[in-house]
């Protein structure tokens, strides 16, 4: 398998929330009296900042772009590179607006309502096309500046890296409360 293989399959994943999202942006939008759903947001919020960031954003910046930074890539790729990066960062800045912002509604500010609905639109706007960019037009002409053995050693950071993530996210679970216990 080469090294985007798990990058895709992620995407199908990320593809399915981002659906979820665009529901939950639909209804508010179309009834002005429906309630934003905080259960919803905060495992919406969870999934976006470890799965789609942490650990998908994370292999493809820490691994697949840094590796492509050693190399000689054409202007047309470096560009879109870029675009990608910027666009991971807007992700992370709408994640925090929707928190903020569903804090605020949670403790009874009603303005609040519009900007949730502001940022799971920009969710929903920004993940379909950022996928369909990597997917399409970035992951598979970007394969022909590695080698075999380039690819493999990939492969095996991505392992390492969810692997590392994973045991990291699971170990804070015990820390957080070992701490307290002081
Ligand atoms: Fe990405
Ligand atoms: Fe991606």
């Amino acid at each position: 398998m080469l090294p985007i293989g798990p990058l895709m399959k992620e995407h199908r994943k990320i593809e399915r929330m981002v659906a979820l999202i665009t529901q939950e942006a639909e209804r508010l939008t179309e009834d002005e009296s429906a309630e934003p759903d905080p259960d919803f947001i905060d495992t919406a919020l969870t999934f976006m900042r470890e799965y789609a960031d942490e650990c998908h954003h994370g292999k493809e910046e820490d691994i697949l772009f840094a590796e492509l930074e050693e190399r000689e890539i054409s202007g047309e790729h470096s560009q879109i590179m870029e675009r990608l990066r910027n666009d991971h960062h807007q992700g992370r800045e709408l994640c925090a607006d929707l928190e903020a912002a569903t804090d605020a509604y949670v403790e009874g500010d009603e303005e609040a309502r519009e900007v949730i609905v502001e940022a799971l639109g920009g969710l929903a706007d920004l993940y379909p096309d950022h996928i369909a960019t990597e997917d399409d037009r970035f992951f598979i002409p970007v394969m022909d500046y590695l080698s075999e053995q380039d690819k493999e050693a990939m492969m095996e950071d991505m392992w390492d890296f969810d692997h590392e993530l994973l045991t990291t996210l699971y170990e804070d679970c015990i820390t957080r409360y070992e701490e307290n216990d002081d």
